[in-house]
């Protein structure tokens, strides 16, 4: 078996414990294994991540289209270091990566009124226009999503004031999640897709993040695959 580092990605709506359990499992994997890193999308620290963090906290207005391309512009800017940390043994724990990326970009929606004075809500981004940007990115080995209800999240100190953080957009948010994991389940097989249940405590979700870990870092496969290829 390849000695390769295994690509950990966890994914989850606003307030689910994330970061939290990403920096935990970074530090499990650095005490491990001495090789890991951490890694966290947006990355608001670079000029393409600057733009990014003025969309989100409402200080620029950008077209749905050109926000998207920057959230995954964001991510290409990490791509060969990722392959290349992950071929010389280092391990990568990710918190949030494409899998975000499409979710919070296709659950956007127009508003409008029907004839009848009705609200309508129409999708503005295809699913699948969605995906293509994200093409080719390193894959992970595995996804671990967790999974947190509107009124966990709420009982955790609610929303903060950025874009997306409402109860509205995270439902649908969290309906393009389930559409992704179907997808990645279905003809992503490279991919292993978990959900953990993330209204259990926060050292609860640390254990079955490290026993889920444990399998794949035990015989990764050598080759890196391509996100949606
Ligand atoms: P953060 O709270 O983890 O820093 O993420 C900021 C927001 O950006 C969060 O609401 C999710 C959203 N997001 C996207 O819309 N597209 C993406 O590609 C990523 C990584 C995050
Ligand atoms: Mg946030």
């Amino acid at each position: 078996m390849a000695k390769r580092g295994v690509f950990v990605v966890i994914e989850g709506l606003d307030r689910s414990g994330k970061s939290t359990q990403s920096q935990r499992l970074f530090e499990h994997l650095q005490e491990k294994t001495g090789k890991a890193r951490l890694l966290k999308f947006p990355d608001r620290t670079t000029a393409i991540g600057k733009m990014i963090d003025g969309y989100l906290r409402s200080e620029s207005d950008l077209d749905d289209r050109a926000i998207h391309l920057l959230f995954a512009a964001n991510r290409w800017e990490c791509a060969a270091s990722i392959e290349r940390d992950l071929l010389a043994g280092t391990s990568i724990v990710c918190d949030r990566y494409a899998f975000s990326g499409i979710a919070f970009s296709a659950a956007k929606v127009a508003v409008s009124k029907s004839s009848e004075g009705n609200e309508v809500r129409e999708s503005i981004l295809t699913y699948e226009w969605c995906k293509s940007p994200d093409t080719g990115l390193p894959a992970p080995d595995m996804v671990i999503f967790l999974d947190v209800t509107p009124e966990v999240a709420r009982s955790r100190g609610g929303y903060g004031e950025e874009r997306y953080e409402k109860e509205e957009t995270q439902l649908r948010v969290k309906e393009q999640f389930r559409k992704i994991e179907q997808d990645v389940v279905k003809n992503f097989t490279g991919i292993e897709w978990w959900n953990l249940d993330a209204s259990k405590s926060l050292d609860e979700i640390s254990e079955s993040i490290r026993n889920l870990v444990a399998l794949p870092s035990d015989g990764v496969p050598a080759n890196i695959n391509k996100m949606w290829m």
